[in-house]
């Protein structure tokens, strides 16, 4: 894992943004790039450069192909919560990428699981060119949950307390924090060619310690899985790097 230490998120985000326009550029005279992406606080900054070089340098995301790694259970996608929401809010819409490329998980709750199944074969196929990952205070990715085994195929996850807590600052309370998350598995995630994980700020010190520190594979930790991938960059701010140096 190459860990690469940014002075702030906005930095970083300049950087992994340049990244993913790269290979939106390089696909282009090829069969177009597949993205894996994902939502919440880190990605933002991520977003907003990617829409920021996109408008400057005209960039084509016509043949660009999406796929999220996760959506709540039981939210309708036009709630301002849901992640397809996130997605056409910050990037989906700025950019002229095809509607129809860009795939998140279904949060449907009756058909969750037999959705999960059928979007864990979908992204297979797909064969991803990055995925971007951000990650929980707890150690989790996508909503891979610290656990005694984790999930090799796209699931629908019962969210930990942690993960509740924490998200329930995006809703006005926290008994409307969905319970459940289908999310792409170990496997799914691993699959991708390339993997970036990015974490701002003290709050991720304990999760990255793992990382950076300890260069074990641990269930408790579900980022730790990355270190079975050869191409994983881990992007820091030095809030998050000054902090887990302490803790070493
Ligand atoms: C979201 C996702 C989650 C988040 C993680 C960090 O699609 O997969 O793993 O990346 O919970 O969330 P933020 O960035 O809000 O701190």
């Amino acid at each position: 894992m190459e860990v690469i230490v940014c002075k702030t998120k906005e930095e970083a985000g300049k950087k992994v943004a340049e990244i993913f326009i790269n290979k939106v550029k390089e696909k282009n005279n090829k069969e177009g790039a597949v993205l894996g992406l994902a939502t919440g606080s880190t990605v933002i900054p991520i977003y907003e450069n990617m829409v920021k070089i996109a408008k400057e340098d005209n960039i084509d995301f016509s043949k660009v192909r999406t796929y999220n790694l996760d959506e709540y259970v039981g939210i309708d996608e036009n709630n301002e919560n849901s992640y397809r929401y996130f997605m056409n809010d910050n990037l989906f819409n700025h950019i002229n990428i095809k509607k129809e490329n860009t795939f998140v998980p279904s949060g449907e709750e009756k058909t969750a699981e037999e959705n999960a199944k059928k979007y864990d074969e979908t992204v297979l196929k797909a064969n991803v060119d990055i995925q971007l990952l951000g990650i929980g205070e707890n150690g989790h990715i996508g909503f891979n949950e610290p656990n005694e085994s984790l999930h090799a195929k796209t699931f629908v996850e019962n969210l930990s307390e942690n993960t509740i807590e924490v998200n329930s600052r995006f809703f006005s309370s926290i008994e409307e924090v969905p319970k459940k998350a289908v999310t792409m598995g170990i496997g799914t995630i691993l699959s991708a060619k390339e993997i970036i994980i990015c974490a701002f700020g003290k709050k991720k010190a304990n999760a990255v310690k793992y990382l950076i520190g300890e260069e074990k594979v641990t269930t408790k930790v579900p980022a730790t899985m990355l270190f079975l991938h050869k191409n994983v960059k881990l992007f820091v701010d030095e809030e998050c790097f000054s902090e887990v140096k302490k803790m070493r």
